[in-house]
């Protein structure tokens, strides 16, 4: 409310262990064996996972292509032709993991109309909300939540604590009842220590000014600075390309110029050249790698190394 401007009630907001719990809880309470969700290709893997456990693989996952040719298309007719009467569910994530593409305002309203019509639940999963680059925050970080809409947040990323396991959802106060109700059976509550420190840190003096400084202006500032750097190494990596992300922390390349198989290619480049790459199979889109500079934020001079890995190892495989 304070920093993202978003008017929220109470009623409509319960805290978990981690936005992974939360999403467990929403999935578990939604979808029945015969289900379809529909997710976005590619997307964050845990969701593809957690909807098959959960489903134990009677849910039918459809996948809505975003990316076509190298970029960032969501068409909203071919969402709609995704659709049956047994969608029980949109998902997105956006900034987006693997990819960092964001939604604009007009295809993120067109999903929830299109969804609302058909009495279809829209989870959007705002994990990398403090990593927008270059238009600021999009508009509907900020407007009252629409009645078909579930906002999954987690403090995982824009607090650095991905180990302190604290999320929140804003949905619908009946639903909420219902993901609490299987969140107490499943996990029982958040840890309290984490709670107690995070009531602590936001009830400091000054806090909410210095919080809108850092996930408002310096957190985006200093990623995009960092993921400018590494679209310009991979400017000069010969065999790849890349899809300029507009948020988050990832760069997704395409590596089918040098070999079909993303898994073979991170294991050859961590075996060969000690650089970790996650495999766009594992996201749904395979000839495709990610790259996370998020550990290598602070030290340019490390990133500059894991490129020039990455760029040695590309050219002698081809
Ligand atoms: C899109 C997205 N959502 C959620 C999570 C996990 O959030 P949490 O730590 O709150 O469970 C991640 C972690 O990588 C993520 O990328």
């Amino acid at each position: 409310r304070e920093i993202f401007r978003r008017e929220v009630e109470e009623s409509e907001l319960l805290s978990g262990l981690g936005s992974t719990d939360l999403a467990a809880g929403l999935f578990f309470s939604i979808l029945d064996p015969g289900d379809e969700i529909i997710i976005t290709n590619p997307c964050y893997l845990n969701y593809t996972r957690q909807i098959e456990i959960i489903g134990r693989l009677g849910v039918n996952i459809k996948r809505w292509q975003t990316i076509k040719n190298g970029k960032f298309i969501p068409d909203l007719d071919e969402l709609q032709s995704l659709i049956t009467d047994k969608t029980k569910l949109i998902l997105l994530v956006t900034p987006g993991n693997p990819d960092g593409q964001v939604f604009d305002e007009r295809v993120l309203d067109g999903v929830v109309d299109i969804a609302s019509e058909k009495g279809i639940l829209v989870a959007i999963d705002v994990a990398y909300r403090a990593f927008h680059y270059e238009d600021g925050v999009p508009s509907y970080l900020s407007r009252p939540r629409r009645e078909n809409e579930v906002w999954i947040v987690t403090l995982s990323k824009e607090l650095r604590v991905p180990g302190w396991r604290m999320g929140y959802l804003v949905a619908d106060p009946s639903l909420l009842r219902v993901i609490e109700t299987i969140q107490q059976a499943m996990t029982l509550c958040p840890a309290h220590p984490q709670q107690l420190a995070f009531v602590r840190m936001l009830s400091k003096d000054g806090v909410i000014e210095e919080l809108q400084d850092f996930l408002l202006k310096k957190t985006p500032k200093k990623y995009q600075k960092v993921a400018s750097l590494v679209c310009d190494e991979l400017s000069k990596t010969p065999y790849i390309q890349y899809l300029r992300p507009s948020g988050g922390f990832y760069v997704f390349f395409d590596i089918r110029g040098i070999m079909a198989s993303s898994k073979k290619f991170v294991s050859q480049l961590l075996d060969e050249w000690q650089v970790a790459l996650a495999p766009g199979i594992d996201f749904g889109m395979e000839g495709w790698v990610r790259l996370s500079f998020a550990p290598v934020v602070e030290d340019q001079k490390l990133l500059k190394e894991g490129m020039e890995r990455i760029r040695r190892f590309i050219l002698s495989k081809t």
